[in-house]
């Protein structure tokens, strides 16, 4: 990581990209001390895509069936990421398994978005399973990308009530809010050097983090304390 100027990130992605326009705005904004300099989506179509365009950042599409085999298609995705001294890879919507030998390369510095309080609701369709599992909480986590999906060192976490008669879109639209807010927030911390990946413990201003950091919205916390 540069010991001075702005943290270089790649964002990638495989859809609409609002998570990569929070990231932007911050960074444009000044509120991190960062700048992307590469989004790759895997997905030509991706309307993220767009929105990357109309902020100016520089775009890629890397797609997975352009290549023989899930090697050569990483080995394309790194020679980007590398091309462009990325210095930290945000997982914003990518749909797609990343090999432990990819993360690997990249040990501490791959981050991910997952709409769930993990280790609740690993995987796909978490909004939709929170609802059938007639959860009364629901949430983000923001965490570093390790070999296991979804299952790397959890950073920071925000909560969001779940309201009886909610629908899926609801829901999803209450934890995407968050989403926006949590995601620039942890880079900002990297950014800012306070915080990395040591082995499989986060230290935060030099200190392990024993728990995520929970960055839940004000009116959460005072329905909690109220009930
Ligand atoms: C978000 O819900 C994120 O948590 C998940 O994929 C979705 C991407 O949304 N990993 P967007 O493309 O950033 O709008």
């Amino acid at each position: 990581m540069s010991p001075r100027g702005k943290l270089k990130l790649v964002v990638l992605i495989s859809g609409r990209g609002t998570n990569l326009t929070a990231l932007a705005q911050a960074c444009r904004d000044e509120r991190l001390e960062a700048e992307i300099v590469l989004v790759i989506s895997d997905q030509s179509q991706a309307s993220g895509l767009d929105g990357a365009r109309n902020l100016g950042l520089p775009t890629a599409v890397i797609e997975a069936k352009e290549f023989a085999d899930r090697a050569l298609f990483e080995a394309a995705l790194a020679q980007a990421i590398d091309k462009n001294g990325a210095e930290l890879l945000l997982l914003a919507g990518f749909m797609r398994i990343l090999s432990a030998e990819f993360v690997q390369r990249y040990a501490g510095r791959v981050l991910n978005i997952h709409p769930s309080l993990l280790p609740k609701y690993k995987g796909l369709h978490t909004h939709r399973r929170v609802l059938e599992s007639a959860e009364r909480e629901h949430g983000v986590s923001v965490h570093f990308v390790t070999g296991e999906l979804d299952g790397g060192p959890v950073i920071c976490q925000a909560r969001v009530p779940v309201y009886p008669g909610d629908t899926e879109q609801a829901l999803a639209a209450r934890v995407l809010l968050q989403e926006h807010r949590i995601y620039p927030m942890v880079v900002g911390l990297i950014a800012a050097g306070r915080l990395a990946l040591s082995g499989t413990r986060i230290l935060l201003d030099g200190r392990v983090l024993q728990a995520p950091l929970s960055e839940d919205a004000p009116h959460e916390k005072d329905l909690q304390r109220r009930g």
